[in-house]
């Protein structure tokens, strides 16, 4: 006979596995449309950094992040090839991905400084 301890565990167990399918991710807004793959790619690989809140990480949204203060290329380059704390990503992904992330930062910039 199962023990009511077991039983609870797999419920649990069940839960955690199924919980991730039903696309209950709190935190993660939804994607607009026309930045999918930007939006996946910067969930996926950047707002654990970005988004955790660590001083150590600077905020994407910061005027120093602006396209006249920084340039998609420069984005490009630092994101690709690593900069200070920050790993190199280019093993991860491609050029076309890291472009769309930056597209979708560029319009996280531009609505209230809000991800969305
Ligand atoms: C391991 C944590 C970490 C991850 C993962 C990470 N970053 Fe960073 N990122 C940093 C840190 C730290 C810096 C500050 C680097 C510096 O200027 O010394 C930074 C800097 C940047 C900058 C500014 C670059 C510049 O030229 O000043 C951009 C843009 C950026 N990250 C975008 C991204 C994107 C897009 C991703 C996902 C593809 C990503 N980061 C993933 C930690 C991270």
């Amino acid at each position: 006979m199962k023990s009511v301890i077991s039983r609870f565990l797999t419920g649990v167990t069940g839960f955690l596995l199924v919980f991730p399918l039903l696309g209950c991710e709190p935190d993660r807004p939804l994607a607009p449309p026309n930045h999918r793959n930007g939006h996946k790619v910067y969930y996926g690989y950047c707002s654990g950094c970005h988004e955790s809140g660590n001083k150590k990480v600077p905020n994407l949204r910061d005027k120093r992040y602006l396209s006249e203060n920084t340039s998609d290329a420069q984005m490009l380059r630092s994101i690709r090839n690593g900069r200070g704390q920050m790993p190199p990503q280019g093993g991860m992904l491609r050029d076309d991905d890291i472009k769309d992330a930056i597209r979708y930062i560029r319009f996280m910039q531009k609505n209230s400084g809000k991800a969305k």
